[in-house]
């Protein structure tokens, strides 16, 4: 089955409006990508970033989402608020929520069904910390994770997972191929199982931690590996574009 690869960068809580230049000059670059381009901005650049994206081959999507719709919650955003502003995708359960915000996968799985419901795609994150991997424990981490994490009305469509070791989060360290190879395998055949093989071949896998233009390429060989999920470097153009085509070379 062939999926459309996607180049995602998350620009965590970066950015001011002075950061749209960046998603502008990303927009000039790529008129015409043969992959899916995401940026999720913070929430407050959602509108802006929405609008330069309007015309344009790239999407916008929110870092996160309340699992209700409305409702007392101060600080939070809901799904259907991220799709007003303009959003398509929100990455959920990412490990920086995870950790600094105690979220559950029983939360995560919350999350998504209530950004399915927007009709928003749900960029579910999983991944093991540096002890949990030291201690042979990854695909158990990662089977947890998934089979809590990841609602059952997921479809090829309406969600992507990604795989972003801890451990490899902003801190420039990366597993080895085999490594990632190893555990978006097992991530796939686990989807088989439990959505079929349609759903479970369609739904994208992408890699996420410390993918940069120097290693996107040996990274994006591995069979499994749709795409990324980009921090650091998808805050500038010109780090995110090598990456961009290192994707769109690698079908
Ligand atoms: P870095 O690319 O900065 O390591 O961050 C990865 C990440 O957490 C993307 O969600």
């Amino acid at each position: 089955m062939s999926r459309r690869k996607l180049a995602a960068g998350n620009w965590k809580m970066n950015g001011t409006r002075a950061a749209l230049s960046e998603l502008q000059a990303l927009v000039s670059a790529h008129p015409d990508p043969s992959v899916d381009i995401l940026i999720c901005p913070p929430s407050t650049l959602l509108r802006d970033a929405a609008a330069l994206a309007d015309t344009a081959p790239l999407d916008i999507g929110g870092q996160d989402c309340h699992s209700e719709a409305t409702g007392a919650h101060t600080g939070d955003i809901s799904a259907p608020m991220l799709t007003d502003a303009g959003a398509t995708h929100v990455i959920l359960g990412h490990s920086e929520r995870r950790e600094n915000h105690n979220e559950s996968s029983e939360l995560v799985r919350a999350k998504a069904r209530a950004a399915h419901a927007a009709g928003l795609t749900a960029i579910i994150c999983l991944g093991e910390s540096l002890s949990e991997r030291e201690a042979a424990n990854t695909l158990d981490i990662i089977a947890g994770q998934l089979s809590s994490s990841v609602p059952d009305a997921t479809t090829a469509v309406n969600t992507v997972i990604a795989y972003e070791p801890i451990w490899a989060i902003g801190t420039g360290l990366t597993p080895t191929v085999a490594q990632i190879d190893e555990v978006h395998d097992f991530i796939r055949t686990r989807l088989i199982t439990r959505f079929g093989p349609d759903i479970g071949n369609g739904v994208r896998l992408l890699y996420g931690g410390s993918v940069k233009p120097s290693n996107a390429a040996e990274i994006f060989e591995t069979d499994n590996v749709d795409g990324a999920l980009v921090g650091g470097a998808s805050l500038k153009q010109s780090d995110f574009s090598p990456i961009i085509k290192a994707l769109e070379e690698s079908a």
